[in-house]
């Protein structure tokens, strides 16, 4: 099975061909795709939608795309399916601190990780996975793993933010790690049933 991984992020490519060694995976750096997609879905189901479809019709071929972000439940679920562009430069440094600012006086501080996958099969049927990840918003910025929000998401299961894990730690318990293992077992599935 060949499925195309709307991606050209190259950790998120060696993370699911780790998981999936049954599967060929392509991304869209193979087929050497540029195309800027805006993501304008409210909600991370409708902007992996987005991605997928707009690659199964131009590709013709089973897709997965993701998106994920960071919900934060006293800031009304910011930044949400804003994670990326939160402050104006949207530099990670920027957008921890803006988070920061918006979280100064507030006791409140649970916020989960997201992820939604969006799988479009060769019939053209869209399959959605998810994984979350619960925690809370640090005061200051612990830990220097990772990336985007890890050094101010902590863990309170491992006593440690994301930023304070080893990689291997976290992709054990991530969100995309919790989404990518349900992808899995669905189509460890069909493998199975087609055997
Ligand atoms: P994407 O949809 O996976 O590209 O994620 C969108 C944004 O959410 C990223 O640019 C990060 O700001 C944030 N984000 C998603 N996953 C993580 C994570 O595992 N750690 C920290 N930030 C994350």
């Amino acid at each position: 099975m060949k499925i195309l991984f709307a991606t050209h992020n190259n950790h998120k490519v060696s993370e699911i061909k780790n998981m999936l060694p049954e599967v060929t995976i392509v991304t869209l750096d193979d087929v050497q795709d540029e195309d800027e997609i805006e993501e304008t879905g409210l909600t991370f189901s409708e902007n992996a939608a987005i991605k997928a479809r707009y690659y199964y019709q131009k590709y013709h071929l089973p897709v997965i795309a993701d998106d994920s972000g960071l919900v934060v439940t006293a800031l009304n679920g910011e930044p949400g399916v804003h994670s990326a562009r939160y402050s104006p430069s949207g530099s990670y440094a920027a957008n921890n601190q803006l988070l920061l600012e918006r979280m100064a006086n507030i006791s409140h501080r649970e916020a989960y990780f997201i992820t939604v996958i969006c799988f479009i099969d060769n019939f053209g049927k869209e399959h959605y996975f998810t994984g979350k990840i619960t925690g809370t918003i640090t005061k200051e910025e612990k830990g220097t793993s990772g990336f985007g929000y890890d050094p101010l998401f902590y863990v309170p299961e491992f006593r440690k933010t994301f930023a304070e894990m080893s990689l291997a730690e976290k992709n054990k318990i991530s969100h995309r790690a919790l989404a990518l293992n349900q992808f899995k077992y669905y189509i460890q599935n069909i493998f199975q049933k087609n055997r």
